[in-house]
């Protein structure tokens, strides 16, 4: 069997590769585990809460319908930070095909968390569709408004959060020449770094960056992680380094931060509006390409 449902997970192994398997939490239809021929590609803290009492700190929660904490918008500004995806159990929908094994999720407001509803009485219903290839994870998004006569205004992420060796060894490419927004200096700057390092606490929000360019986590000259969005014009990269992970009760261990780095595809630098009846559609593409150098214009 490709796919094995439980109370609280999904896992899908790969019909031709039995070393290849992703496991999703219910809770936050969040991915907690990748594997590729046996090895885990994404970042799970050991102190993270898989019990649906927090959001998981690892793996790839799901950012809607705010990123961040709003301080502005009359309704998402009552919101937790990052949303209400990430705390809501989301229905299992089943599997939609069986080669590359693919499965779907739903959530919609009379399932998600009724705590966060109450504050943010909007109607929704988003669709979350994962695929297991033998050398890539999809996760693709359908975001609706099934309302006929109110607008839908959200945010979308995909937190991405991906283990290597050695933070410090590695860099982020591709993101040059990008304007960017550092949520710790509190500025917008274009990035002239040829590649991003991380010797730091690092909250960067790279915006519009096109979708054909190629990010990758580059470590010892081999391509960790390849990340190809699709309508997903924005880009945070997090790490947070020392301090910040000792403020977080569920990032363990403390020296978990030399072994992460969140690069997070998303629509978050603007909103999204729907108009009734209208949806919207993006996803991200996790593969294995090999280092692939782009030429910036
Ligand atoms: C990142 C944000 O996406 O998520 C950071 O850019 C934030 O500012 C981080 O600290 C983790 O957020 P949370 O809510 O999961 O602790």
């Amino acid at each position: 069997m490709s796919v094995q449902s439980n109370e609280s997970e999904v896992i899908l192994t790969h019909p031709d590769d039995s070393s290849c398997s992703t496991t999703i939490l219910k809770y936050g239809a969040t991915v907690i585990s990748w594997k590729l021929k046996g090895d885990e590609q994404l970042w799970l803290s050991s102190g993270a809460k898989l019990d649906g009492s927090k959001p998981v700190r690892g793996g790839i929660p799901l950012v809607f319908p705010v990123f961040g904490k709003n301080a502005s918008d009359e309704l998402l500004s009552k919101l937790p930070q990052h949303g209400l995806a990430r705390n809501s159990t989301w229905e299992f929908l089943g599997q939609t095909k069986s080669n590359p094994p693919t499965v779907q999720f739903a959530l919609y407001p009379e399932i998600a968390n009724q705590e966060m509803t109450a504050l943010w009485p909007v109607d929704f219903s988003l669709i979350l569709t994962v695929e297991l290839g033998l050398e890539h994870l999809k996760t693709s998004i359908e975001v609706n408004n099934p309302s006929k006569t109110d607008s839908l205004k959200f945010n979308w992420l995909f937190h991405s959060y991906f283990r290597i060796e050695d933070v410090e060894g590695a860099f982020v490419s591709n993101l040059v020449g990008m304007k960017v927004y550092d949520q710790l200096l509190k500025e917008t700057y274009v990035d002239k770094h040829p590649v991003i390092t991380i010797h730091e606490e690092k909250d960067l929000i790279y915006q519009n960056v096109d979708d054909d360019r190629i990010i990758q986590i580059v470590n010892k000259g081999v391509a960790l992680h390849t990340i190809k969005r699709i309508n997903l014009p924005d880009a945070v990269v997090w790490n947070p380094w020392i301090e910040k992970s000792k403020s977080m009760g569920d990032f363990e261990p403390k020296s978990g931060y030399q072994h992460m780095i969140c690069v997070e595809p998303g629509h978050v630098h603007d909103f999204i509006t729907l108009e009734p009846g209208q949806s919207w559609k993006a996803a991200q593409l996790l593969d294995k390409t090999s280092i692939a150098f782009q030429r910036v214009e």
